[in-house]
């Protein structure tokens, strides 16, 4: 069975909204950890748009499961990694003005400065994930720079336009999952996927993990919306007239 990852960065979304201490990424970790998660995944930004420092000081402490820190390549994250020794590191590109993560990372020319970015990590023991694209020059490329793990981008498939459009990105994806499993990669999928869409993988054999946030995010509200009404129903029901 595969493992789920579940990210928690938009419960920390929700405080940094108020710019307050709740709801906490650490304790939906912990009640994600307990309701199933494998692993659990924060990605701090550079411009530290919802998880703070303070986040992953604190989940490399608590953490029960595995720790998954996603980031970009630079020195500031390699140096955070080193003191903080997730389990694994996922590499993704960041561009400041962007929503979300939109793309993968591009290892083409760039295998021997991931390789060197990536080796003082391996040497303390943490593994690596490559965030790209089903794109088999980019698979080829994570293949020689010497990761364990690549997740694919399953972004282009959730967001199609169309049925067909969609179809046509599953298809690269699975082409993607195929190629990198033959190269002795361990397959991940994330981005975009819902309680709708993953049910395309469902006979998809090998996959080792789905790396999911914000659909959890938004059903977790959904609900939870239900009881924190009523409590807060209950408790104006106390007061006098
Ligand atoms: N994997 C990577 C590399 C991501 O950047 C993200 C988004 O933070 C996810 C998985 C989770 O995507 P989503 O929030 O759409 O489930």
């Amino acid at each position: 069975m595969p493992f789920l990852c579940v990210n928690v960065d938009h419960v920390a979304t929700l405080r940094q909204a108020r710019l307050g201490t709740e709801p906490d990424p650490i304790a939906a970790a912990a009640m994600a950890e307990i309701a199933g998660a494998t692993g659990i995944i924060m990605h701090l930004r550079e411009d530290r748009r919802h998880v703070q420092d303070r986040d992953i000081e604190i989940i490399s402490r608590t953490i029960q499961t595995k720790f998954n820190f996603e980031m970009a390549a630079t020195e500031e994250m390699q140096s955070l990694a080193l003191k903080y020794k997730p389990a694994t590191v996922c590499l993704v590109p960041e561009k400041r003005q962007e929503l979300t993560t939109e793309g993968g990372l591009n290892c083409i020319g760039n295998e021997d400065r991931l390789r060197d970015y990536l080796a003082p990590l391996h040497e303390q023991g943490i593994r690596s994930s490559l965030f790209i694209d089903s794109d088999p020059a980019q698979i080829e490329a994570a293949k020689s720079i010497g990761t364990e793990y690549v997740e694919i981008h399953t972004g282009h498939f959730a967001d199609a336009a169309s049925r067909l459009e969609q179809k046509a990105e599953l298809e690269k994806i699975l082409q993607g999952i195929k190629m990198s499993q033959d190269l002795g990669l361990k397959v991940n999928l994330g981005h975009g996927l819902n309680y709708v869409n993953i049910y395309d993988f469902a006979d998809v054999p090998g996959i080792y993990e789905y790396s999911i946030g914000h659909s959890i995010m938004a059903r977790a509200i959904m609900t939870g919306i239900d009881r924190a009404v009523r409590d807060m129903v209950e408790i104006i029901r106390t007061f006098t007239d």
